[in-house]
């Protein structure tokens, strides 16, 4: 089994990242996993350009040559995807944006990329996450990924530190609980396909 984390947050160590390690332990403990982190942070990705190349190159490569590609190389075969973030203004951070926009190019095959992949949304927050649960519900009947989600809400209403969310032995129980679930799951199904 291989899963893919990609970390959206600029801060390591934080509410999303530590979510997103509780969330592994769980598959761990179900199964074998190969896990693959990206700090997309520390990634030099540039922004989808539009130049719509990916639309009729060869295997649909992203004429960018840049850090994206890691990701491109592993993709296809990952079983989980964690889409780790917090909210910035409004929606996912730009460093978990721009890598979305560059999956333009995995788009245009969605048996190859998407269909039956579990992904996970970790998203953490002080007042709003919908926007970017929504976009994954939206998609979700296109790209037929099947979708869970764990939402932290580090508001901290008697102070301007957030809550962090290892003080929350509720929420970091849910992330492995559902990381467990999901590795149970996949090993299930992968039982049920052999001859
Ligand atoms: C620049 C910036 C913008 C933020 N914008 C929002 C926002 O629009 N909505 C929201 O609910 N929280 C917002 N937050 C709060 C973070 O989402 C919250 O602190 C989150 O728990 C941080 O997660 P992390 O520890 O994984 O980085 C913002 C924080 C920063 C630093």
């Amino acid at each position: 089994m291989r899963a893919i984390v990609l970390h959206g947050s600029p801060r390591r160590g934080g509410n999303s990242d530590t979510l997103a390690d509780y969330f592994i332990r769980g598959l761990k403990s179900a199964a074998e996993v190969e896990v693959l982190d990206f700090i997309l942070n520390d990634m030099k990705i540039r922004p989808c350009q539009g130049c719509e190349s990916c639309a009729t190159s060869e295997n649909h490569k992203c004429a960018i040559d840049d850090d994206m590609h890691q990701i491109y190389d592993v993709f296809a075969g990952a079983d989980v995807v964690i889409w780790a973030t917090p909210m910035y203004w409004g929606y996912m951070t730009a460093q978990m944006k721009t890598a979305l926009d560059r999956m333009e190019a995995l788009a245009m095959d969605t048996q190859k990329y998407w269909v039956d992949k579990e992904f996970v949304a970790i998203l953490t927050y002080r007042h709003h996450y919908q926007s970017t649960v929504g976009f994954f519900e939206r998609v979700q009947d296109y790209f037929r990924f099947k979708f869970s989600s764990i939402l932290y809400c580090s508001k901290n209403v008697d102070g301007p530190e957030d809550y962090h969310v290892s003080t929350c032995s509720e929420k970091l129980d849910e992330a492995n609980r559902l990381g467990r679930e999901i590795g149970l799951r996949i090993i299930s199904q992968d039982l049920e396909i052999l001859p």
